[in-house]
């Protein structure tokens, strides 16, 4: 149903039979509406989960709604591939429901367009209906401690980008010859990242970790892993399955405190039923960890904030961290961490900071709420701002896992065509969408890597990776991605 044409200097653009009656082309390739019979041209702002799911729910509920996905490297799907632990493919098979919702006839994807730097959001509101921010968030929350900047220290971000095959991360060489490594923060990214430091060689070679970061793991020095945080083990932010896969490590054993767990046998009663078996998990993995035959070992330390990185005579790399001993105050989720005064230095040459991602303002234009680090909105409708939505992470913060970002995509998606029914968007005047995008673009020297050319970059993912008995070995260079997404 949808045919491919010559456009422009040799690049090929999709033009969508459903409205063809509605658009004519002139000889220079321009698009001219005459009627506001073809449907609406609704733009998304990234390519990951909550960007294609945006689009699948827009392409289901509108069978005239037109959507493009402009995405700012030339490989679509955000953190699936760039977050996701190498470890966990089973959670990457969201991978083939984008790429159906990519090859829609009404879909495209456009890769390479940094949004906010190549093309203003002013222009693509001026290009679209509607435009959905689904650009997550690509900073990371800083502990604002001093030494945070000493070598040996990585936010979590960087580390996972590392070890996934994030361009920006290919040359983070962290140096693994330190015996204790130090996370903070006990997300389910703070277990992800002990648990790549600490698994046997054999269950990480056949995933689609990078060689670069395969071949520094088979090096590493690394044996203690200590994963810090500032509560208790009640208030411990990573999910039953995340640790269950830690006690389970080959090779490894537990090392926690037993003074950590003090008085939290008697509060089992009360907590709700997934606390409840998390805790007892803990618990059982402080009564069973201490095999002391076994090299490796991972342990919680609760109720420490961190203070100070600590270096050695040269002031430069560091080799401990100061970490503050801290008491609750309140109960429950809520409980707050408040210093004791008590201080407790940990020697250590590798500080992972796992304290959480964090939205950043791509466009001066937008809406911008700097203490919640998020996009302002209104049940996914950007405040004073009609004609703009936003949908996961840059919608709600940085947590929730796909199916999460699943379901608030799916109600940005509603929101919006709710607002097209009832009137809130003027479709009657008919919007070039990509067309004029792509122009624009061109005229800047940025050229976009379309879907169909993203799977010449898969497909040689595949090769180089089958040859390595791997799934794939992720392309680490955006001018290598380009040269074969072109080619
Ligand atoms: C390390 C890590 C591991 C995780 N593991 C799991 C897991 O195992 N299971 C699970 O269910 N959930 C997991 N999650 C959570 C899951 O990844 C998120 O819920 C989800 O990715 C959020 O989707 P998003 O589309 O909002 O953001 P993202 O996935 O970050 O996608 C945003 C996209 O926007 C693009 N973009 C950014 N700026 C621009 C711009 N200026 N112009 C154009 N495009 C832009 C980015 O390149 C990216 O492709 C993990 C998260 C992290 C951080
Ligand atoms: N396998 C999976 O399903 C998977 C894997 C990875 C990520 N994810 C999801 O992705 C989301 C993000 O994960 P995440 O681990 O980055 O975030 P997270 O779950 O929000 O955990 C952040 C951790 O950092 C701590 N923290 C925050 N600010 C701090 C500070 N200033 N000082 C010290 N500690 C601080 C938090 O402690 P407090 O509780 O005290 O604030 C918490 O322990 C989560 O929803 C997670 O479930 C899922």
């Amino acid at each position: 149903m949808m045919k491919m044409i010559n456009f422009m200097k040799g690049s090929v653009m999709k033009i969508h039979s459903l409205s063809r009656a509605s658009r004519c082309l002139t000889t220079e390739g321009v698009v001219c509406g005459f009627s506001s019979a073809s449907g609406p041209r609704v733009c998304i702002v990234g390519g990951g989960p909550a960007g294609f799911y945006t689009a699948q729910q827009l392409l289901k509920a509108r069978q005239d709604a037109v959507v493009d996905i402009y995405e700012r490297l030339p490989v679509p799907f955000g953190l699936v591939r760039f977050g996701v632990a190498p470890d966990h493919p089973e959670v990457k098979n969201v991978i083939n429901t984008f790429t159906q919702t990519a090859q829609h006839e009404r879909c495209s994807f456009h890769g390479n367009v940094n949004v906010g730097k190549d093309v203003t959001i002013e222009e693509l509101r001026h290009a679209y209906h509607a435009v959905v921010l689904s650009y997550g968030a690509e900073g990371n929350r800083s502990m604002e401690i001093p030494g945070e900047d000493f070598s040996g220290v990585f936010s979590a971000k960087d580390f996972v980008g590392w070890y996934n095959g994030l361009p920006t991360n290919k040359e983070l060489c962290p140096d693994l010859s330190s015996e204790t490594a130090v996370i903070l923060g006990q997300g389910n990214v703070a277990l992800d990242v002990a648990r790549i430091l600490l698994s046997p060689l054999d269950m990480l070679k056949e995933t689609d970790i990078t060689q670069n970061s395969l071949a520094a793991l088979a090096g590493s020095n690394v044996k203690r892993v200590l994963i810090v945080g500032r509560r208790g083990p009640l208030q411990i932010a990573c999910t039953i399955k995340e640790l269950r896969e830690m006690v389970n490590l080959p090779n490894t054993r537990a090392d926690m405190l037993t003074s950590d767990f003090e008085g939290i046998a008697e509060a089992l009663k009360d907590l709700p039923r997934p606390r409840k078996r998390l805790t007892e998990l803990m618990m059982k993995a402080v009564k069973e960890g201490r095999d002391d035959k076994v090299e490796k070992c991972w342990g919680f330390r609760f109720f420490r904030s961190p203070v100070e990185i600590l270096t050695g005579a040269d002031g430069k790399r560091a080799t401990g961290i100061r970490l503050a001993l801290n008491k609750l105050e309140g109960s429950g989720d809520g409980a707050r961490a408040v210093p004791t005064g008590q201080i407790e230095d940990v020697e250590c040459g590798l500080i992972i900071s796992s304290i959480g991602y964090k939205s950043i303002p791509i466009d001066p234009t937008v809406p911008f709420d700097p203490r919640k680090a998020i996009v302002p909105n209104d049940m996914g409708r950007v405040l004073d701002t009609a004609g703009l939505y936003c949908s996961g992470w840059v919608k709600r913060g940085p947590t929730g896992v796909i199916a999460t970002t699943m379901n608030d995509s799916f109600d940005t998606a509603r929101v919006l065509i709710q607002d097209m029914e009832a009137g809130k968007l003027d479709l009657s005047v008919n919007k070039l969408g990509t067309q004029a995008i792509t122009a624009l673009l061109q005229t800047r020297g940025v050229r976009t890597v379309l879907f169909s050319q993203w799977e010449k970059i898969n497909a040689e993912e595949e090769k180089r990776g089958k040859s390595l008995g791997k799934p794939r070995e992720k392309l680490l260079d955006i001018d290598e991605m380009l040269r074969i997404a072109w080619s």
